[in-house]
This record gives C-alpha cells, structure tokens and sequence, in this order.
C-alpha cells in the first residue's frame, strides 16, 4: 500500500543544522504524533511537510504528489496552530466559512459547511458569536472546524492545545480523538507532551536533539502506557540533555 504521507531524508539548515535526516510514512487514517525537545525542529518540519516551508533537502509526497514550498499542488492540506489565528471582526461561522471562499465553494453552501463542522467540533448554537466572546478552548474548536472545512488531505497541528489550561486541554485531547474517529482523517500532531502523545496518537515519532533525526517510532497499539510513557520521559531526558551539552 502506498503511504498518505511520505517523509523521505527530509533536512533543513538555518544557519545551522536543524534538521538532519528525517524519513517516515504515515498511513491513511493514521494518527501520528510528534514528540521531542523543544527547539529540535518539529514545528519546522511541520512547516515544511505543509509546503509552507522549503526543505534543504529530501523530499515530501502526499498521495504521491511532492509538496514543495510556493508550487502549487492539488492537495489541501489544513493547519491548526497554538494560536487559535481567527480573524476577531468575524463571526466564528464566517472564520470557517471563509477559506471555503477560495475553493470556489458557492456562498450558501459555504455557510452549511461551516455549520457542520461548528456542530462536530461542538459549537452548535454558537455560530454567530465572535472569537472574543468565547473561551480560548472554543477558538481552538473554532480553528479545528476551520481547517476540517476544507476537508484536508492531512491535517497538521502544531501544540494545538498549547495555550489551554489543564482542564481544557484534557478536554481538547478528548475531542481531538473523537473527531479523528468520526472523520478518519489523516492527523500529525506536534506535541511536547508525552502524556498527551500516549493518550491520542496511533503512531508516536520521537525526535532527537538538533539537528534532529528519528530516534524512535513506536506504534502506541495498546501495549502497557505507564511504561510506554516511562521509556518516552527516559529518551526525551536523554535528548533534552544532548541538545543542552550541544550548545556552544
Ligand atoms: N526562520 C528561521 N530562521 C532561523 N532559525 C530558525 C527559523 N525557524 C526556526 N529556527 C530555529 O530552528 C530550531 C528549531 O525550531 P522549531 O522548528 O520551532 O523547533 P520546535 O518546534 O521543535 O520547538 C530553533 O533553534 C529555531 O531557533
Ligand atoms: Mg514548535
């Protein structure tokens, strides 16, 4: 079977090595998290799996198709990031019904779709309120709905959950599984959080330290999560401190 997502020697300097030599291939339907230490370049990879980024080198193929930086593909692919980054002078069914505009979507339809996707991520009978009226963890649904809207090839999200509270955060990782079930959509998640990782990923890649490589990709298949958890809090210790005695 040929991969949704292909990762392949994917390498990225700044102006120094970020990314080494990272290969990897997500399934249909999969639901990857990344892990690893804070400045190791999962948001850069992110980035540039999303084509909004150039790889140094190595190569990104979705469906087949290479995802490049500023060349158009046919692919959508939506992005959620730690910023909910919805427009304030907007209601929340038009933040969502807005990146539909681009994709020729006729403007009564647009308005359905957005309602539906308020509606599975929750926020049925808040549509037209404006993000500044709703909590943080609703915006976050809100920018949830947005980018399941455009019914993404993948869907990349970047600490999504980031800025919540503890309890909203629980309650986010809780949704973000069921709306992964009920859609089957294709997810990579970054995260910081083991636990969260454990807790809502099929698949979990553990990043090195910089410039990172895969230092291990565990399919999180039911097997034992307080020791799952244990080994990925020992690698992430071991990796945490190699990129500490890295610095110059
Ligand atoms: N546009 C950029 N120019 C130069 N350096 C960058 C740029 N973006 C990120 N970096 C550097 O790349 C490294 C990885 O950053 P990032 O991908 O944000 O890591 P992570 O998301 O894992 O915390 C950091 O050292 C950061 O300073
Ligand atoms: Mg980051």
């Amino acid at each position: 079977m040929t991969p949704k997502l292909l990762v392949e020697d994917v390498a990225k300097d700044y102006l120094i090595p970020i990314i080494d030599r990272v290969s990897f291939a997500v399934a249909a339907g999969d639901f990857v998290c990344l892990l690893g230490p804070n400045g190791c370049g999962k948001t850069t990879l992110l980035r540039i799996i999303g084509g909004l980024e150039p790889a140094t080198r190595g190569l990104v193929l979705l469906d087949g198709e290479p995802i490049i930086a500023g060349r158009p593909h046919r692919h959508r692919i939506g992005v959620v990031f730690q910023e909910d980054r919805l427009l304030p002078w907007l209601t929340l069914e038009d933040n969502v019904a807005l990146v539909l505009k681009p994709l020729g979507t006729p403007a009564r339809e647009r308005v359905e779709i957005a309602r539906r996707y308020l509606g599975l991520v929750g926020l049925a009978g808040f549509e037209s309120y404006h993000p500044g009226r709703v909590s943080g963890g609703m915006r976050q649904r809100a920018a949830i709905a947005r980018a399941l809207a455009i019914e993404p090839d993948v869907l990349l999200m970047d600490e999504p959950f980031g800025a919540l509270d503890a309890q909203n955060r629980r309650i986010m990782q809780r949704e973000v599984r069921r709306i992964w079930e009920e859609t089957g959509r294709t997810i990579l998640f970054v995260t910081h959080s083991i636990e969260e990782a454990v807790g809502i990923g099929t698949t979990l890649v553990m990043l090195s330290a910089r410039p990172s490589r895969i230092r291990e990709l565990i399919r999180n298949d039911g097997r034992d999560r307080g020791t799952l958890i244990d080994d990925l809090n020992t690698m992430i210790m071991e990796e945490v401190e190699r990129q500490q005695g890295a610095r110059p």
